[in-house]
């Protein structure tokens, strides 16, 4: 237990008598990684007069690119039913989420996000159900329950072994037939100009996968790969794959 921790401890057995306890206001669980401040990033997009989508791609990517990649995952899918329960793992603004509740009209839209100050936003979306977000499961989601199950921006920057497990819990909760999709980084988005914006920027942030792993992981586990897209991330780009399970 940390100093944290034991001090956290000590302070709360005094406090028990008035019914009060302190709590930590942020995880300190390496597997939850932080986000931009909801209210924050709220104020600076209706400042410039712009929707949080709008404002994100240009922040964060180049304008239009969310839609162009909910466009590509579709088109990928190739699927000819309507998607009635999909499910997103760190949905944040809800910007992904938002696109693909409009095109699918889904019955329920179950969302996994680990920032407590997006959550009232994401709640506002229609038919949007928050799951207990532990950080690490799609624990409330029964085995084979989604047509959709896909997460974006997220594990460029999660630690591999949550993205392992992440992609484990897809390929549980996705029914037969249904779809994964994420992007990364992999070995075919890493050019010279990239690493280079990201040396020069520092960008410690991200982290990459190997795509061949990536498909064998995934393969073993019923899941074959429909096709890929590059899709813009900040100073290089990301690889949207999307993927059917047998
Ligand atoms: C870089 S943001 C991308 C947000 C959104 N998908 C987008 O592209 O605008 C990563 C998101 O994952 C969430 N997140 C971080 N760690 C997580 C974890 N272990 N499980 C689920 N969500 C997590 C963050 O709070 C944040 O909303």
């Amino acid at each position: 237990m940390s100093a944290l921790a034991a001090a956290r401890g000590g302070m709360n057995r005094v406090l028990r008598p008035f019914g009060v306890q302190m709590v930590r206001g942020r995880s300190d669980d390496p597997a939850i990684q932080p986000f931009l401040s909801a209210r924050r990033t709220l104020t600076a997009a209706r400042r410039a007069d712009l929707s949080i989508e709008d404002y994100i791609d240009r922040r964060s990517a180049v304008p239009g690119a969310t839609v162009e990649t909910v466009n590509a995952l579709f088109r990928l899918a190739d699927s000819r039913e309507k998607m009635q329960r999909i499910c997103e793992i760190g949905a944040g603004s809800g910007r992904y989420a938002a696109r693909v509740i409009v095109s699918e009209h889904p019955d329920t839209y179950e969302i996994y996000e680990t920032a407590g100050d997006w959550l009232p936003r994401l709640r506002s979306l229609p038919n949007v159900v928050l799951q207990p977000a532990d950080g690490h499961t799609l624990s409330a989601t029964p085995t084979g329950s989604v047509d959709l199950v896909h997460a974006h921006k997220v594990f460029v920057y999660l630690p591999l072994v949550v993205t392992i497990g992440y992609l484990d819990e897809m390929a549980r909760v996705v029914r037969p037939g249904g779809i994964v999709a994420f992007d990364v980084v992999n070995e075919d988005c890493l050019d010279d100009e990239m690493t280079r914006n990201w040396v020069s920027s520092r960008a410690t942030l991200y982290c990459m996968i190997s795509r061949s792993w990536l498909l064998g992981h995934l393969a073993q586990r019923g899941l074959s790969l429909l096709g890929g897209h590059f899709v813009p991330l900040s100073g290089g780009r990301t690889e949207l794959l999307v993927f059917r399970k047998a």
